[in-house]
Protein backbone atom coordinates (compact mmCIF):
# COMPACT_ATOMS: atom_id res chain seq x y z
CA UNK A 1 0.00 0.00 0.00
CA UNK A 2 1.01 3.37 -0.19
CA UNK A 3 1.37 5.40 2.32
CA UNK A 4 2.62 8.83 1.21
CA UNK A 5 0.58 11.41 2.77
CA UNK A 6 0.84 13.62 -0.43
CA UNK A 7 -1.99 13.28 -3.03
CA UNK A 8 -0.71 12.66 -6.48
CA UNK A 9 -1.05 15.29 -9.17
CA UNK A 10 -2.44 12.82 -11.26
CA UNK A 11 -4.88 11.38 -8.78
CA UNK A 12 -8.40 11.65 -10.73
CA UNK A 13 -10.98 12.97 -8.59
CA UNK A 14 -14.00 10.44 -8.02
CA UNK A 15 -16.97 12.15 -8.98
CA UNK A 16 -19.14 9.38 -10.08
CA UNK A 17 -19.79 5.35 -9.32
CA UNK A 18 -17.60 4.01 -11.92
CA UNK A 19 -14.65 6.32 -10.48
CA UNK A 20 -15.56 5.07 -7.09
CA UNK A 21 -15.74 1.71 -7.69
CA UNK A 22 -12.36 1.20 -9.36
CA UNK A 23 -11.20 3.16 -6.03
CA UNK A 24 -13.00 0.62 -3.99
CA UNK A 25 -11.35 -2.44 -6.05
CA UNK A 26 -8.02 -1.11 -5.41
CA UNK A 27 -8.29 -0.54 -2.00
CA UNK A 28 -9.86 -3.69 -1.24
CA UNK A 29 -7.02 -5.45 -2.94
CA UNK A 30 -4.16 -2.98 -0.72
CA UNK A 31 -6.32 -3.49 2.34
CA UNK A 32 -6.17 -7.45 1.89
CA UNK A 33 -2.20 -7.00 0.89
CA UNK A 34 -1.90 -5.18 3.97
CA UNK A 35 -3.78 -6.71 6.40
CA UNK A 36 -3.02 -10.58 5.41
CA UNK A 37 -5.01 -12.44 7.93
CA UNK A 38 -4.71 -10.18 10.91
CA UNK A 39 -7.33 -8.31 12.82
CA UNK A 40 -8.30 -4.44 12.70
CA UNK A 41 -10.18 -2.46 15.25
CA UNK A 42 -11.95 0.81 14.51
CA UNK A 43 -13.97 3.17 16.09
CA UNK A 44 -17.07 3.39 14.40
CA UNK A 45 -18.99 7.12 15.44
CA UNK A 46 -21.44 6.58 12.47
CA UNK A 47 -19.78 9.90 10.56
CA UNK A 48 -19.29 9.38 7.15
CA UNK A 49 -15.32 8.96 7.38
CA UNK A 50 -15.55 6.23 10.01
CA UNK A 51 -18.67 4.71 7.99
CA UNK A 52 -16.89 4.48 4.86
CA UNK A 53 -13.80 2.96 6.51
CA UNK A 54 -15.74 0.52 8.05
CA UNK A 55 -17.67 -0.69 4.65
CA UNK A 56 -14.52 -1.04 2.72
CA UNK A 57 -12.97 -2.88 4.81
CA UNK A 58 -16.22 -5.07 5.73
CA UNK A 59 -15.58 -5.65 2.09
CA UNK A 60 -12.37 -6.59 1.95
CA UNK A 61 -11.68 -8.38 5.48
CA UNK A 62 -15.05 -9.11 6.74
CA UNK A 63 -15.10 -10.43 10.18
CA UNK A 64 -12.03 -9.54 10.59
CA UNK A 65 -12.85 -6.08 11.63
CA UNK A 66 -13.77 -5.11 15.16
CA UNK A 67 -15.87 -2.09 15.11
CA UNK A 68 -16.41 -0.64 18.38
CA UNK A 69 -19.42 1.60 18.53
CA UNK A 70 -19.26 4.23 21.55
CA UNK A 71 -22.58 5.66 23.27
CA UNK A 72 -21.79 8.65 24.92
CA UNK A 73 -25.10 9.89 25.35
CA UNK A 74 -24.00 12.79 23.51
CA UNK A 75 -25.72 11.26 20.33
CA UNK A 76 -28.53 12.49 18.51
CA UNK A 77 -31.54 11.20 18.32
CA UNK A 78 -31.72 7.58 16.34
CA UNK A 79 -27.82 7.73 15.78
CA UNK A 80 -26.43 4.23 18.06
CA UNK A 81 -30.22 2.38 16.43
CA UNK A 82 -28.95 3.06 13.02
CA UNK A 83 -25.21 2.25 13.79
CA UNK A 84 -26.42 -1.12 14.91
CA UNK A 85 -29.08 -1.28 11.94
CA UNK A 86 -26.74 -0.87 9.31
CA UNK A 87 -23.59 -2.13 9.98
CA UNK A 88 -24.45 -5.59 12.70
CA UNK A 89 -27.68 -6.29 10.73
CA UNK A 90 -27.54 -5.01 7.12
CA UNK A 91 -23.83 -5.51 6.28
CA UNK A 92 -22.69 -8.03 9.15
CA UNK A 93 -20.15 -6.42 10.85
CA UNK A 94 -18.74 -7.39 13.87
CA UNK A 95 -19.63 -4.75 16.16
CA UNK A 96 -19.20 -4.25 19.88
CA UNK A 97 -21.93 -1.57 21.19
CA UNK A 98 -20.66 0.15 24.68
CA UNK A 99 -23.39 1.96 26.35
CA UNK A 100 -21.26 4.67 28.42
CA UNK A 101 -24.22 7.21 28.83
CA UNK A 102 -23.86 7.02 32.34
CA UNK A 103 -20.24 7.21 32.91
CA UNK A 104 -19.90 10.17 30.46
CA UNK A 105 -22.78 11.98 32.22
CA UNK A 106 -21.59 11.06 36.08
CA UNK A 107 -17.78 12.61 34.76
CA UNK A 108 -19.58 15.61 32.84
CA UNK A 109 -21.79 16.52 36.04
CA UNK A 110 -21.34 20.29 37.17
CA UNK A 111 -18.67 20.72 34.58
CA UNK A 112 -19.58 24.12 33.00
CA UNK A 113 -16.51 25.46 30.80
CA UNK A 114 -16.68 24.72 27.12
CA UNK A 115 -13.43 23.18 26.96
CA UNK A 116 -13.14 20.91 30.01
CA UNK A 117 -16.32 18.93 28.30
CA UNK A 118 -14.55 18.76 25.57
CA UNK A 119 -11.40 17.62 27.27
CA UNK A 120 -13.46 15.27 29.78
CA UNK A 121 -15.60 14.11 26.61
CA UNK A 122 -12.17 13.15 24.52
CA UNK A 123 -10.47 11.49 27.51
CA UNK A 124 -13.13 9.28 28.30
CA UNK A 125 -13.64 8.45 25.19
CA UNK A 126 -10.19 7.34 24.69
CA UNK A 127 -10.27 5.30 28.20
CA UNK A 128 -13.38 3.59 26.94
CA UNK A 129 -12.28 2.41 23.60
CA UNK A 130 -8.92 1.83 25.45
CA UNK A 131 -11.04 -0.76 27.36
CA UNK A 132 -12.50 -2.64 25.21
CA UNK A 133 -9.57 -3.15 22.66
CA UNK A 134 -7.82 -4.50 25.68
CA UNK A 135 -10.70 -7.37 25.94
CA UNK A 136 -9.53 -8.49 22.49
CA UNK A 137 -6.79 -10.34 21.05
CA UNK A 138 -4.50 -10.86 18.21
CA UNK A 139 -5.59 -7.09 17.00
CA UNK A 140 -2.42 -5.37 14.83
CA UNK A 141 -4.47 -2.58 13.17
CA UNK A 142 -6.14 0.38 14.22
CA UNK A 143 -7.83 1.95 11.01
CA UNK A 144 -9.18 5.41 10.88
CA UNK A 145 -11.25 7.78 8.51
CA UNK A 146 -8.27 10.30 8.51
CA UNK A 147 -9.05 12.44 5.37
CA UNK A 148 -7.36 14.49 3.28
CA UNK A 149 -7.89 17.91 4.42
CA UNK A 150 -7.02 16.46 8.35
CA UNK A 151 -3.84 15.51 6.92
CA UNK A 152 -3.61 19.01 5.26
CA UNK A 153 -4.70 20.53 8.74
CA UNK A 154 -6.73 22.57 7.09
CA UNK A 155 -10.06 23.62 9.20
CA UNK A 156 -11.54 20.31 9.12
CA UNK A 157 -13.61 19.99 11.50
CA UNK A 158 -11.43 17.24 13.27
CA UNK A 159 -8.90 19.88 14.09
CA UNK A 160 -11.18 20.48 17.18
CA UNK A 161 -9.91 17.12 18.52
CA UNK A 162 -8.23 17.20 21.27
CA UNK A 163 -8.45 13.91 22.61
CA UNK A 164 -4.79 12.77 23.09
CA UNK A 165 -4.55 8.91 21.86
CA UNK A 166 -4.17 5.36 23.08
CA UNK A 167 -1.27 4.08 25.32
CA UNK A 168 1.86 3.36 23.92
CA UNK A 169 0.93 0.25 24.41
CA UNK A 170 -1.45 -0.38 22.38
CA UNK A 171 -0.12 1.76 19.18
CA UNK A 172 -1.37 -0.60 16.29
CA UNK A 173 -0.15 0.05 12.79
CA UNK A 174 -2.52 2.32 10.95
CA UNK A 175 -5.19 1.78 8.81
CA UNK A 176 -6.54 4.90 6.64
CA UNK A 177 -7.76 3.68 3.76
CA UNK A 178 -9.29 7.23 2.65
CA UNK A 179 -6.88 9.53 3.84
CA UNK A 180 -6.02 11.22 0.53
CA UNK A 181 -9.97 11.48 -0.29
CA UNK A 182 -11.77 15.19 -0.15
CA UNK A 183 -15.10 15.10 1.66
CA UNK A 184 -17.20 14.91 -1.18
CA UNK A 185 -15.27 12.00 -2.73
CA UNK A 186 -15.74 10.28 0.49
CA UNK A 187 -19.40 10.55 0.16
CA UNK A 188 -19.31 9.34 -3.17
CA UNK A 189 -17.58 6.41 -2.31
CA UNK A 190 -19.35 5.52 0.46
CA UNK A 191 -22.98 5.73 -1.66
CA UNK A 192 -21.40 3.54 -4.00
CA UNK A 193 -20.80 0.74 -0.96
CA UNK A 194 -24.33 1.04 -0.43
CA UNK A 195 -24.69 3.14 2.44
CA UNK A 196 -27.68 5.02 3.47
CA UNK A 197 -28.01 8.57 1.98
CA UNK A 198 -28.96 9.71 5.69
CA UNK A 199 -25.28 8.64 6.80
CA UNK A 200 -23.33 9.59 3.55
CA UNK A 201 -24.81 13.22 2.99
CA UNK A 202 -25.20 13.81 6.70
CA UNK A 203 -23.73 17.55 8.04
CA UNK A 204 -20.95 17.55 10.08
CA UNK A 205 -21.57 16.50 13.93
CA UNK A 206 -18.67 17.82 16.76
CA UNK A 207 -17.37 14.93 18.27
CA UNK A 208 -18.43 16.56 21.57
CA UNK A 209 -21.90 15.85 19.81
CA UNK A 210 -24.85 17.49 21.63
CA UNK A 211 -22.15 18.08 24.51
CA UNK A 212 -21.57 21.12 23.47
CA UNK A 213 -25.36 22.53 22.52
CA UNK A 214 -26.54 21.39 26.14
CA UNK A 215 -24.64 24.81 27.20
CA UNK A 216 -22.79 24.94 30.62
CA UNK A 217 -22.91 22.24 33.40
CA UNK A 218 -25.19 19.44 31.27
CA UNK A 219 -28.32 18.22 33.14
CA UNK A 220 -30.15 15.17 31.59
CA UNK A 221 -33.53 17.09 31.24
CA UNK A 222 -31.59 19.83 28.94
CA UNK A 223 -29.69 17.40 27.31
CA UNK A 224 -32.64 15.43 26.15
CA UNK A 225 -34.63 18.86 25.31
CA UNK A 226 -31.69 19.26 22.87
CA UNK A 227 -31.88 15.85 21.26
CA UNK A 228 -35.39 15.93 20.69
CA UNK A 229 -35.82 19.51 19.37
CA UNK A 230 -32.98 18.48 16.77
CA UNK A 231 -34.61 15.64 15.88
CA UNK A 232 -37.61 18.08 15.17
CA UNK A 233 -35.59 19.97 13.41
CA UNK A 234 -33.80 17.61 11.25
CA UNK A 235 -37.43 16.09 10.45
CA UNK A 236 -38.56 19.67 9.15
CA UNK A 237 -36.22 20.43 7.15
CA UNK A 238 -36.15 17.10 5.46
CA UNK A 239 -39.59 17.44 4.76
CA UNK A 240 -39.44 20.94 3.60
CA UNK A 241 -36.37 20.61 0.97
CA UNK A 242 -33.28 22.26 3.35
CA UNK A 243 -31.57 18.97 4.15
CA UNK A 244 -28.41 18.76 2.15
CA UNK A 245 -29.13 22.23 0.86
CA UNK A 246 -28.56 24.40 4.21
CA UNK A 247 -24.76 23.31 5.53
CA UNK A 248 -25.40 22.73 9.47
CA UNK A 249 -28.51 23.15 11.33
CA UNK A 250 -28.89 22.30 15.10
CA UNK A 251 -30.71 23.39 18.25
CA UNK A 252 -29.12 24.97 21.72
CA UNK A 253 -30.36 24.59 25.07
CA UNK A 254 -28.77 27.19 27.52
CA UNK A 255 -28.75 26.74 30.91
CA UNK A 256 -31.22 29.70 32.39
CA UNK A 257 -35.18 29.56 32.36
CA UNK A 258 -37.68 32.39 31.32
CA UNK A 259 -41.56 32.71 32.18
CA UNK A 260 -44.28 31.17 29.98
CA UNK A 261 -47.86 30.52 29.93
CA UNK A 262 -49.64 26.69 29.06
CA UNK A 263 -52.95 25.68 29.81
CA UNK A 264 -53.74 28.91 31.85
CA UNK A 265 -50.98 28.03 33.84
CA UNK A 266 -47.20 29.74 34.41
CA UNK A 267 -44.66 27.90 33.18
CA UNK A 268 -40.41 28.96 34.25
CA UNK A 269 -38.58 26.12 31.65
CA UNK A 270 -35.66 26.34 29.04
CA UNK A 271 -35.50 28.20 25.53
CA UNK A 272 -34.41 26.04 22.69
CA UNK A 273 -32.79 28.00 19.94
CA UNK A 274 -32.29 27.04 16.39
CA UNK A 275 -29.19 27.62 14.25
CA UNK A 276 -29.12 27.34 10.20
CA UNK A 277 -25.46 28.32 8.73
CA UNK A 278 -24.36 28.07 5.06
CA UNK A 279 -20.13 27.66 4.85
CA UNK A 280 -17.84 26.64 2.84
CA UNK A 281 -14.57 25.88 5.20
CA UNK A 282 -16.27 26.59 8.39
CA UNK A 283 -14.19 29.78 9.04
CA UNK A 284 -16.73 32.04 8.04
CA UNK A 285 -20.35 31.42 7.96
CA UNK A 286 -23.81 32.76 6.76
CA UNK A 287 -27.08 32.35 7.97
CA UNK A 288 -29.90 30.71 6.22
CA UNK A 289 -33.10 32.70 5.50
CA UNK A 290 -35.28 29.96 6.60
CA UNK A 291 -39.23 31.18 5.99
CA UNK A 292 -40.91 32.57 8.29
CA UNK A 293 -44.01 30.25 8.44
CA UNK A 294 -41.35 27.30 9.08
CA UNK A 295 -40.13 28.68 11.59
CA UNK A 296 -43.39 29.50 13.34
CA UNK A 297 -44.45 25.69 12.55
CA UNK A 298 -40.87 24.52 14.36
CA UNK A 299 -41.68 26.91 16.67
CA UNK A 300 -45.27 24.70 17.75
CA UNK A 301 -43.77 21.53 17.32
CA UNK A 302 -40.77 21.97 19.77
CA UNK A 303 -42.87 23.50 22.37
CA UNK A 304 -45.40 21.96 22.36
CA UNK A 305 -43.63 18.34 22.20
CA UNK A 306 -40.20 19.08 23.82
CA UNK A 307 -40.60 18.67 27.86
CA UNK A 308 -39.25 21.55 29.50
CA UNK A 309 -39.13 23.81 26.84
CA UNK A 310 -41.62 26.84 26.55
CA UNK A 311 -39.79 29.13 23.99
CA UNK A 312 -37.94 28.88 20.72
CA UNK A 313 -35.25 31.52 19.42
CA UNK A 314 -34.32 31.76 15.86
CA UNK A 315 -29.92 32.65 16.13
CA UNK A 316 -29.36 35.66 13.09
CA UNK A 317 -25.74 36.04 14.14
CA UNK A 318 -22.76 35.31 10.98
CA UNK A 319 -19.26 33.90 11.79
CA UNK A 320 -17.57 36.27 12.64
CA UNK A 321 -18.98 37.70 15.16
CA UNK A 322 -20.25 34.36 16.41
CA UNK A 323 -19.08 31.14 15.81
CA UNK A 324 -20.91 28.13 14.63
CA UNK A 325 -21.50 26.65 17.63
CA UNK A 326 -22.15 28.28 21.13
CA UNK A 327 -19.72 26.40 23.06
P1 LIG B 1 -17.11 26.78 15.25
O1 LIG B 1 -18.07 26.68 16.38
O2 LIG B 1 -15.68 26.79 15.69
O3 LIG B 1 -17.30 25.46 14.39
O4 LIG B 1 -17.41 27.93 14.34
C1 LIG B 1 -16.71 25.18 13.14
C2 LIG B 1 -17.09 23.75 12.76
O5 LIG B 1 -16.45 22.83 13.64
C3 LIG B 1 -17.40 22.05 14.33
N1 LIG B 1 -16.92 21.89 15.72
C4 LIG B 1 -16.35 20.78 16.20
N2 LIG B 1 -16.07 19.60 15.62
N3 LIG B 1 -15.15 18.82 17.64
C5 LIG B 1 -15.48 18.61 16.35
O6 LIG B 1 -15.26 17.50 15.85
C6 LIG B 1 -15.39 19.98 18.30
O7 LIG B 1 -15.07 20.13 19.47
C7 LIG B 1 -16.02 21.01 17.53
N4 LIG B 1 -16.38 22.28 17.83
C8 LIG B 1 -16.95 22.80 16.70
C9 LIG B 1 -18.70 22.82 14.25
O8 LIG B 1 -19.82 21.95 14.37
C10 LIG B 1 -18.58 23.46 12.89
O9 LIG B 1 -18.96 22.56 11.86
Amino acid sequence: MDNSNKRPETMERITNAELANAFIEEQIEALKKQIGDKKVLLALSGGVDSSVVAALLIKAIGQQLVCVHVNHGLLRKGEPEQVIDVFRHQMNANLIYVDAVDRFLDKLAGVSDPETKRKIIGAEFIRVFEEEARKLDNIEFLAQGTIYPDILESVGVKAHHNVGGLPEDLKFELVEPVKLLFKDEVRVVGKALGLPDSMVYRQPFPGPGLGVRCLGAITRDRLEAVRESDAILREEFAKNGLQGKVWQYFTVVPDFKSVGIKDSKRTFAYPVIIRAINTKDAMTATVENVPFELLQHITARITSEVENVNRVLFDLTQKPSATIEWE
